[in-house]
């Protein structure tokens, strides 16, 4: 069993696709544990994206990410850190293969509905920061 931390972002919330996204982990058997709505503030989403400081897209992540509310949850299963990402597609919606999430849902590589932890460690901190 591993815990992988899921994001569904601020876009994703606004097309009313939670449920969809949710019951598609829920049908691969994952359990989905501490879903709540919150608004991330500038300060924490700079936090949460540290590794991205200095980058071209840094500024457009953060103010996408505090455009409205997100929610934050933990997937537990099998592999789950990444199976999750393999059910989220790559991150430009453009080459995530089809019937992933992103493929399915997401409008551009700014705009992809979803977050999944890219690695164990990342995991621990990710969960960490929403959950303590
Ligand atoms: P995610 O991996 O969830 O977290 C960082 C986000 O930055 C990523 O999703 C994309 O939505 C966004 N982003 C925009 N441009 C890029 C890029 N060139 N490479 C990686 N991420 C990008």
């Amino acid at each position: 069993m591993e815990d992988t931390l899921s994001i569904i972002k601020p876009d994703g919330v606004r097309k009313k696709i939670v449920g969809k996204i949710l019951k598609r982990f829920e049908d691969n058997g994952f359990e989905i544990i501490n879903p709540r709505y919150i608004n991330l503030s500038k300060e924490e989403a700079s936090e949460f994206y540290n590794i991205h400081k200095g980058k071209p897209f840094f500024d457009d992540l953060i103010i996408f990410m505090t455009s409205g509310p997100c929610l934050p949850f933990i997937i537990r299963g099998e592999n789950a850190i990444l199976r999750v990402r393999e059910l989220m597609g790559s991150t430009d919606p453009d080459e995530a293969a089809p019937e992933t999430i992103r493929a399915d849902f997401a409008d551009s590589i700014d705009s992809n509905v979803i977050h999944g932890s890219d690695s164990e460690q990342s995991a621990k901190r990710e969960i960490r920061f929403f959950f303590g």
